[in-house]
């Protein structure tokens, strides 16, 4: 035998140092729910570690992503429903629970990353991500509504606006309107494919946000397609976004590989909630461990092409 591979594994030592995709804190993301009120911390049974905080715990919790190397925080807000509208009203609000929380978190930790999803759905009292027209989710109508929420969430001073409601055109609605506005210099992450999944449950419990009817399939992607996504990337590239996104992740590695060849702007990944939710329940009962799933799942994820993770498990994971 010429070849043998295995010579390449004989230790600890060689293996590290042949290791060809590292995880690291610094390109992990934590996502933080956040809700009005004062020293609120409510369990998210089915995203286990993540809890409704109110902004002096997203404090506490923006501190220890800070101390742990993490870099960037993603914020979802928890709207209550008498706030919730068929015009997302509540989304343009500089006094919401969003900007509100932007604006704690930068005074405090200045140097993190801040994220803020754009779409309409935790506003929505239909829990779409478009504006309800005569029972469908019509698009043109939405942009203007976009473009409000999140030029409000750019003058709270988030670093990356990140729309994730898929609508067509959003991504240059938003930039013109953020430019003309004086906000040329707040970043778009776009959730570029985003796949019709099933694995937002958790997620949609946690924000009181699943749809009123139907589901989300006139929007969303259809889990089936791959160059799809590839189409989605190129108009969002030309519309002008700066990293694009990817989400589910695990279950959708070829797609974030795809964009990673494709495309020269950083790619991302979003770990949802029913992907973490899924290593939990299985390690819950004792059938894998929680600590390697983990690591594995996201060491995948950055070995398929993703440069940034969203993952729930981000102040818990280790670096490898
Ligand atoms: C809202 C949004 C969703 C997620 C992130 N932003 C849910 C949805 O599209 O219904 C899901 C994240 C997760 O499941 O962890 N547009």
């Amino acid at each position: 035998m010429l070849e043998r591979p295995r010579r390449n594994r004989r230790s600890e030592s060689l293996r590290k140092m042949l290791q060809e995709t590292q995880l690291s804190q610094r390109q992990l993301v934590l996502p933080l729910f956040v809700k009005e009120g004062d020293k609120l911390r409510e369990e998210i049974p089915a995203i286990p570690g993540s809890y409704r905080l109110s902004i002096d715990e997203a404090l506490r919790e923006a501190e220890k992503a800070a101390e742990s190397g993490i870099l960037g925080i993603a914020l979802f807000p928890v709207v209550p429903n008498e706030k919730k509208d068929a015009r997302a009203s509540e989304s343009k609000n500089p006094k919401g629970i969003a900007p509100d929380s932007i604006r704690a978190i930068k005074k405090r930790f200045p140097e993190l990353v801040l994220f803020a999803d754009v779409a309409m759905d935790p506003y929505s009292s239909d829990g779409h991500d478009g504006l309800v027209h005569e029972g469908r989710v019509v698009n043109d109508p939405t942009l203007p509504i976009l473009c409000e929420q999140a030029l409000c969430l750019a003058q709270a001073g988030v670093d990356f606006v990140a729309p994730s409601d898929m609508m067509d055109g959003r991504i240059e609605a938003i930039r013109s309107h953020l430019d003309s506005q004086g906000f040329s210099e707040t970043g778009i992450l776009s959730y570029t494919a985003k796949y019709a999944s099933s694995l937002y449950g958790p997620f949609r419990q946690a924000l009181d946000s699943a749809p009123r009817f139907g589901d989300k399939k006139t929007y969303q992607m259809n889990p089936a397609n791959r160059i799809e996504a590839l189409r989605e990337a190129r108009l969002d590239i030309q519309e002008g976004a700066d990293i694009l996104m990817v989400k589910p992740a695990l279950s959708y590695l070829d797609i974030i590989s795809d964009l990673h060849h494709h495309c020269d702007v950083p790619i991302a990944a979003y770990q949802v909630s029913g992907e973490f939710a899924m290593i939990h329940a299985a390690a819950r009962m004792g059938w894998i461990d929680l600590d390697r799933a983990l690591q594995e799942s996201l060491l995948s994820i950055r070995r398929a092409g993703a440069q940034i993770i969203f993952t729930y498990a981000a102040l818990s994971v280790k670096a490898n």
